[in-house]
Formats: structure tokens, C-alpha cells, sequence
């Protein structure tokens, strides 16, 4: 069965896997997030972004997996690294990490066709007492997304309990990036907006998967692209961070495909 005839699709155009495709997301999920749980200790000052890459494309190979990114769109890197008031989009490069540097490690592999996407942050030395507030806010603002995912439930419902609890911190949500459906491909519907009003959007159910990966920044909302094309970075350079979990509907509730198996995707430092 090819990826075009698997499940059904809503009439909003999301997909609906089966039962059995569980099984090839987790898969996928825990590569991914298996290879996030192994960059912590590849963080440090002096550690160059390009050298967390060149260690991601490694790690991919040796499973068997395939990097999602390296190819898309022109896109050459198995990771993006975002890097301080980088909201996302980060190349990695020949940047030296410094004391004090905040930096979100996103990778997507493939695994037997299935996609497994996730990010979480890092920091380099001593963590900054701004930067570790806005790095629990993100968090825990994926995590109220997430406990807003079960059946019934809208995407309204999910983007709405992320902007309260982040503009509840007096931080803000960005608008110009979004989460995404995914399973045999990277990117599908619906956008997985991390704003909204409850009861609105399509209705969740059973055997959709999508990404939620919430961008919190300090100061404004608003980004820009700078002129490679990529990097997206705050207008106003204030500090951003994301978290990105790959989470599937249950009959009861979620699935996060992405956990951390060795539980260091939240952050507590030191
Ligand atoms: N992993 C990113 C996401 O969460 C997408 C990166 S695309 C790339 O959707 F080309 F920039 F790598
Ligand atoms: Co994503
Ligand atoms: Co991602």
C-alpha cells in the first residue's frame, strides 16, 4: 500500500491512519528523538552548529534512517539549530557557541517511510535566568497543546490553550510558522496553528497525526527571513525558543510519538 491510497481522508483533507501505522510513528518518533536525547552532551562552549550536524547525519546513517531535511527544498543539513533570537530555521554552521547561548536542535528522520519530527532546546554553560523562564513557558505550552489533543477536541482548542498560557507569561506566540499534519510525508494538512479560539478548526479524531511545535519569543511575535532564505529570526531580536513533539489521536486521547526515552526532553538543567 502506498502512502496516497493508506486511511481516508476528512473532508478538511487530513488523513486518517489506521491502527497498525501507530506502529511505524513511533518507530520513527523514538529515532528522532532518541538522536536529541544523544545532543546534550555534544552541546558546550566552543561546540560549532555544524559539527551538532555533522554528529546528527552520522547518527542517522547508523540507523538505517534517512534525514528528512537534507533535500527538501534545497535544504542541505539533517538538523536545523536555532541559536538565541533565532526562531527557527537555523543552518548549521561554522557559529561558535558561547556562555550563556540558548539553541533549539530539530531533526526529522525517516524510518520504514514514516516521518518522526520533533525539537527541544539546549543551552551552552550557564543557562541565563530570562532564558530558562521563557524555556519552561515554551515547554509547558507544548504540553498544554498536547493534553488539548483527543477526540472532539478542535485545533482551535489546542492553538487557544497554547497563546493563554504563553501570553498568561506576558511572552508571545509566533504567527509565521506552524505545525503540521505528517506520517508518510513531512508536511501535510492541517496547520497546526499554536493560537486560536476554542470550538474552532477542524475536529480531531482517531488516526490523525500532526506535529505541535510552539515558537514563544520574549518580546514581538513578528520575524523575518533573513537572505539565505532559511533562518528565520525575531524583528525585534528577542530571545525565542520551540519544543516539538510528533503526537498521533487516540481513541481516548494522544499518542506522543517522541517521547524521550531517556527522559531529557524536558528541560532541567544541570
Ligand atoms: N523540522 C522542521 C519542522 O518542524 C522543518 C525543517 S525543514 C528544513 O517542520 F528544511 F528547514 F529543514
Ligand atoms: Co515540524
Ligand atoms: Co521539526
Amino acid at each position: 500500500m502506498n502512502h496516497e491510497t493508506r486511511g481516508r481522508l476528512t473532508k478538511d483533507g487530513i488523513r486518517i491512519y489506521d491502527q497498525a501505522d501507530f506502529a511505524g510513528m513511533h518507530a520513527a518518533g523514538r529515532l528522532a528523538a532518541e538522536i536529541l536525547d544523544a545532543m546534550g552532551a555534544h552541546v558546550f562552549v566552543g561546540q560549532t552548529t555544524g559539527e551538532i550536524d555533522r554528529i546528527i547525519t552520522a547518527m542517522v546513517e547508523e540507523a538505517g534512517a534517512k534525514s528528512a531535511t537534507i533535500g527538501y527544498k534545497g535544504y542541505k543539513h539533517a538538523s536545523c539549530i536555532s541559536v538565541n533570537h533565532v526562531v527557527c530555521h537555523g543552518i548549521p554552521g561554522d557559529k561558535t557557541l558561547k556562555d550563556g547561548d540558548i539553541l533549539n536542535i530539530d531533526v526529522t528522520v525517516i524510518v520504514d517511510g514514516w516521518f518522526g519530527d520533533t525539537s527541544r532546546m539546549y543551552v551552552a554553560g550557564k543557562l541565563p535566568r530570562k532564558a530558562e523562564r521563557l524555556i519552561e513557558v515554551t515547554h509547558d505550552a507544548l504540553m498544554r497543546g498536547i493534553e488539548a489533543v483527543k477526540p472532539g477536541n478542535t485545533f482551535g482548542d489546542i492553538g487557544h490553550a497554547i497563546q493563554a498560557f504563553v501570553e498568561g507569561h506576558r511572552m508571545s506566540v509566533v504567527r509565521d510558522f506552524c505545525g503540521h499534519g505528517l506520517g508518510r510525508v513531512f508536511h501535510a494538512p492541517p496547520n497546526v496553528l499554536h493560537y486560536g479560539r476554542p470550538g474552532t478548526g477542524a475536529v480531531l479524531e482517531p488516526g490523525m497525526f500532526f506535529t505541535i511545535e510552539p515558537m514563544v519569543n520574549l518580546g514581538r511575535p513578528e520575524t523575518k527571513t533573513l537572505a539565505d532564505d532559511w533562518t528565520a529570526v525575531t524583528r525585534d531580536k528577542s530571545l525565542s525558543a520551540q519544543f516539538e513533539h510528533s503526537v498521533g489521536v487516540t481513541e481516548d486521547g494522544v499518542e506522543i510519538f517522541t517521547l524521550s526515552p531517556n527522559g531529557t526532553f524536558h528541560p532541567t538543567y544541570g
